[in-house]
């Protein structure tokens, strides 16, 4: 089995979890880090155990020793570097969200698909070994037909204006940062595209949505509502409602060991721990798919991933969140 070499983009936080869980991985080694601050890439790279860093984007994608690329920016630079390591035919794994919009995520699709390269949104959630037993509940019609899906991401943030999430250059808000876990996980349980929605949300002091609340409607008879926001301790549950039972993950949906089946009045409840920190599924399937030779992944495709930027963008549009310098 040939040894999938990755780099990743981004020293920050998430990535120091991607370099933890790589190493439970088989047939993979993290070689490289690149950032904007040669000291900074370093420090990261020395912390991890990486045999070299780049200061710069590009020195990553022209280093011939790099094989895939895992990018964990803040949302404005997903685009740009997912564009480069693809011209430079480095399959990529780019985190949630995806693109900021629509517009990007089209473009950055066809680049891949013009380049015949592999490409994937890093949403860890899909891949979790609590979602496999429910794909197979809904499969074997556990809860009868699927009719509403309800999920909530809210959890309160650090509000210092200057960080990732509160910053309107760097693409923030509770939507395109936590809303994303919901939209992906409600279609991945409706299997299906959604329809239409609307939203309202409640803005912090910097422009962004720091709550936001929504409503989707699926083919079928299908209803999704989500709440998501930086500002308020509730609720991260996800409940499938069907017509004859109900499938519930009680907490932290988005990084769910536990769910339970109720049907009929009888519960029954299942625990699926890590083998380390979650991210360990999502980087053994991209590289599963690097070995079949696959230019996108069949639990995570392009098309849903645009399907999730698309709802998003409408969404943006009923609240007026449109970020500096975008057109929407
Ligand atoms: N899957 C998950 O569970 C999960 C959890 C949290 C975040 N995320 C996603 O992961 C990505 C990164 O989030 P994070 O929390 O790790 O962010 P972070 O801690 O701020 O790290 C991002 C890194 O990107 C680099 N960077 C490049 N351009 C930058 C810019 N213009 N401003 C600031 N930093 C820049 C910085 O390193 P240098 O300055 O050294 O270049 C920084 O260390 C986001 O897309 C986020 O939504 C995913």
């Amino acid at each position: 089995m040939k040894t999938i070499r990755w780099g990743i983009i981004g020293p920050g936080s998430i990535a120091r979890k991607f370099a933890q869980d790589i190493r439970v991985v088989p047939g993979c080694s993290l070689e490289s880090v690149a950032g904007r601050d040669a000291r900074r890439a370093g420090a990261f790279a020395n912390a991890n155990g990486l045999p070299r860093h780049h200061a710069s984007v590009r020195e990553l994608a022209e280093d011939a020793g790099i094989d895939a690329v895992y990018i964990a920016t803040p949302h404005t630079g997903h685009f740009e570097s997912a564009k480069l390591m693809v011209a430079q035919g480095k399959a990529v794994l780019v985190e949630k969200p995806f693109t900021v919009n629509s517009r990007e995520a089209v473009e950055l699709i066809q680049a891949a698909t013009d380049a015949g390269v592999f490409l994937m949104e890093a949403l860890w959630t899909r891949f979790l070994p609590v979602y496999e037993d429910i794909q197979q509940w809904l499969a074997d019609g556990a809860i009868g037909r699927v009719r509403m899906v309800s999920a909530a991401f809210c959890v309160r943030g650090n509000q210092d204006a200057s960080l990732r999430w509160l910053n309107p250059a760097l693409a923030g808000g509770a939507l395109l940062d936590l809303g994303v876990y919901c939209l992906a996980m409600q279609r991945f349980a409706v299997g299906a595209a959604p329809l239409s929605s609307c939203a309202t949300a409640v803005f912090a002091p910097s422009g962004v949505d720091e709550l936001l609340s929504a409503s989707v409607s699926y083919p079928g008879g299908v209803l999704g509502q989500f709440s998501c926001g930086f500002a308020a301790h509730g609720d991260t549950s996800m409940t499938i409602a069907g017509e004859s039972g109900t499938i519930r993950v009680p907490v932290s949906f988005f990084a769910a060991r536990t769910a339970s089946l109720v049907v009929g009045g009888e519960s029954r409840t299942i625990e699926r721990p890590f083998l380390a920190g979650g991210f360990e599924y999502q980087i053994a399937e991209a590289c599963r798919c690097l070995r079949a030779g696959l230019l996108e992944s069949p639990r995570m495709p392009l098309a849903e991933t645009l399907e999730t930027m698309n709802a998003m963008d409408s969404m943006r549009r009923a609240i007026g969140l449109v970020y500096p310098g975008e057109v929407l």
